[in-house]
């Protein structure tokens, strides 16, 4: 795209122009716009570009090590942080949502601010800020914008007094896609599902074990890998598991079981706003149950969500 093409050449003289000989401090997500970001960024002023990856301990499966290889392919320079105990610890009783979500926000600005202060003349804050987050940054609620704020140079402290940069902030996703794929970002991130920054914390609903977490990635890899063998899976927005806080009755062999539920949600939506539920193909669905109830200790039954949005939101917390 020849217009993409020359945004990313006058946006790169942008940021070698504002930043001058100062660092910038950007902290990545794993997904498409902290990416695009970043890797923009860098192209623009190499490795004063200084990225911090916060591991919540509520990521997908293998997901911190699947991300950190492609930021290496990328050549970013990124200090990985391990804070899963902390976020785990601090999240050990809670089962209201907006609770899990402030929690994990406040942590996340702990943990964040103790890492960057370790990176010295750092002038500038990135952000993967797009055009639609801009417009309803007054959206309260539980949407995107709220987590966004936890990115905010608003949570650093005083004395770092950052400024923000927002290279992405007149670009909507797919045109942020399109960049991607021009800087060479890889297809799995350029392509990648939303995924919400209180991560697997909103989809095990109830109480937050390190346990039930493991239940739960287990559940939506098995999801994801038969899903991902139908054409159907590249056209959603979002497809996950989510793990149900109440048991039902099965059996196994001659004995009776007593174990927890998976639902399925799969929605195909074109910003978030509004979502269909996906006609996930029967072969996929029965496949996904059965090999989730085959092999993952407690759970024994598989449950579809058919709710759009409205009246349903694309979460379930
Ligand atoms: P809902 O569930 O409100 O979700 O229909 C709309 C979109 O927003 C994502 N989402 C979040 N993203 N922090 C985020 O960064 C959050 O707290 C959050 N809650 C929902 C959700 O995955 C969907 O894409």
């Amino acid at each position: 795209d020849w217009d993409l093409g020359s945004w990313i050449d006058m946006m790169v003289k942008d940021v070698q122009q504002k930043t001058e000989n100062a660092r910038v401090i950007c902290g990545l997500s794993g997904g498409v716009d902290s990416t695009v970001a970043a890797v923009l960024t860098s192209k623009a002023i190499g490795d004063r570009l200084e990225c911090i990856f916060v591991n919540n301990g509520l990521l997908r499966h293998r997901e911190a090590e699947r991300v950190l290889e492609k930021y290496k392919q990328l050549d970013l320079n990124v200090h990985y942080v391990d804070a899963s105990n902390r976020f785990l610890d601090a999240l050990k009783g809670v089962i209201d949502p907006e609770q899990k979500r402030k929690i994990i926000g406040e942590t996340f600005i702990r943990v964040f601010e103790a890492e960057a202060a370790k990176i010295h003349n750092a002038e500038w804050l990135l952000q993967g800020t797009l055009y639609p987050d801009v417009i309803e940054s007054g959206h309260k609620g539980k949407g995107a914008s709220v987590i966004k704020s936890h990115h905010n140079v608003g949570g650093l402290p005083e004395d770092m007094k950052l400024k923000v940069l927002e290279p992405l902030r007149d670009l909507f996703k797919d045109e942020v896609r399109t960049i991607g794929a021009l800087l060479g970002v890889p297809e799995e991130i350029v392509n990648r599902q939303p995924f919400p920054g209180p991560g697997l914390a909103v989809r095990c609903l109830g109480e937050i074990s390190r346990d039930r977490l493991d239940t739960l990635r287990a559940a939506d890899e098995i999801f994801r890998e038969e899903f991902s063998k139908s054409e159907t899976y590249f056209t959603v927005w979002q497809s996950f598991c989510v793990l149900l806080p109440i048991k039902t009755v099965g059996v196994m062999g001659d004995s009776r079981t007593y174990a927890e539920v998976v639902a399925l949600r799969a929605v195909e939506s074109s910003d978030g706003m509004t979502a269909d539920w996906v006609r996930v193909p029967y072969d996929v669905l029965d496949r996904t149950a059965r090999r989730i109830c085959n092999s993952i200790k407690g759970i024994n039954r598989v449950v579809l969500d058919v709710t759009s949005k409205p009246p349903s939101t694309i979460e379930w917390e």
